[in-house]
């Protein structure tokens, strides 16, 4: 399994903040953002990592992260999204050599959360899996829409809806096997000019072959000012020393 950790985008929403860095250098209490995620792979035993990314500050990356042994990474690369804003589908295509007909576990760069994946990882046997999360605020996510019986099933997910059908949102944890990358060959771009990753899951929902878990624990897009100030609040409250 290897992992991906996507941190390209433009980080707008974070504007002026994001002016002369990239998103995902910002602190979230004592770290850059971009360990947390690091750090969930790691945890989940995943230490062969690609970092997607993108925006005149990419240099920084590498003066940061090194070659990723201070994080418990074994080995550690690359590679640059041209388009800054191609959409997560777009960025996790760039990943297809590195992947080598591997299966791949993707976190977006400004996903923070203490869960552990580690079961997840060692027992995926193909297809998709997404991890779901309670959230107040669903129409800034990605929403699943469940069937009403018992069976728990999937109908739909639809990206930042008006009116979310639950408080479910998709997480950004995939698993996907390496039929991901021809299903992102086929993709169009969504109204706003992305590769969209709901269109990835919609397509494996499709063919049946989506599964999903609640994902346990803190979870935070931190790419607002208020989730921002949240995390940093998360982690200051369990990590600061008592
Ligand atoms: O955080 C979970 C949500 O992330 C999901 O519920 C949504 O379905 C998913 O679309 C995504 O929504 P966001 O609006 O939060 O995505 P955002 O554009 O903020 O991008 C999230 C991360 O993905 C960003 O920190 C870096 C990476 N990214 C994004 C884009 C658009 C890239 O690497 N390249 C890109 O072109």
């Amino acid at each position: 399994m290897k992992g991906i950790v996507l941190a390209g985008g433009l980080g707008t929403r974070l504007y002026p903040l994001t002016y002369v860095t990239n998103k995902h250098l910002l602190p979230v209490y004592d770290c850059p953002m971009i360990f947390y995620p690091i750090d969930t792979l790691v945890k989940a035993g995943v230490t062969n990592i690609l970092i997607v990314t993108s925006g005149p500050h990419v240099g920084h990356f590498l003066g940061l992260l090194k070659n990723g042994k201070e994080l418990g990474v074994k080995h550690l690369e690359y590679v640059y999204q041209e388009k800054p804003d191609g959409g997560i589908a777009d960025a996790l295509s760039l990943a297809e050599d590195f992947a080598d007909n591997d299966s791949v576990v993707v976190i977006l760069g400004d996903n923070t959360t203490d869960a552990d994946i580690s079961e997840s990882v060692k027992n995926f046997t193909g297809g998709a899996l997404i991890f779901l999360k309670e959230v107040e605020d669903a129409s800034r996510f990605g929403v699943v829409e469940l069937s009403n019986d018992k069976t728990g099933k999937i109908i739909r997910i639809i990206e930042k809806p008006k009116n979310p059908p639950s408080n479910l949102a998709v997480t950004g944890l995939y698993i996907y096997d390496n039929s991901v990358f021809s299903h992102i060959e086929r993709l169009k771009p969504s109204d706003r000019g992305e590769l969209e990753i709901t269109d990835i899951n919609n397509i494996y929902l499709k063919l049946n072959k989506l599964k999903w878990v609640k994902l346990n624990g803190f979870w935070r897009d931190a790419g607002t000012f208020d989730t921002l100030f949240e995390s940093s609040q998360y982690w200051y409250d369990k990590n600061r020393p008592k």
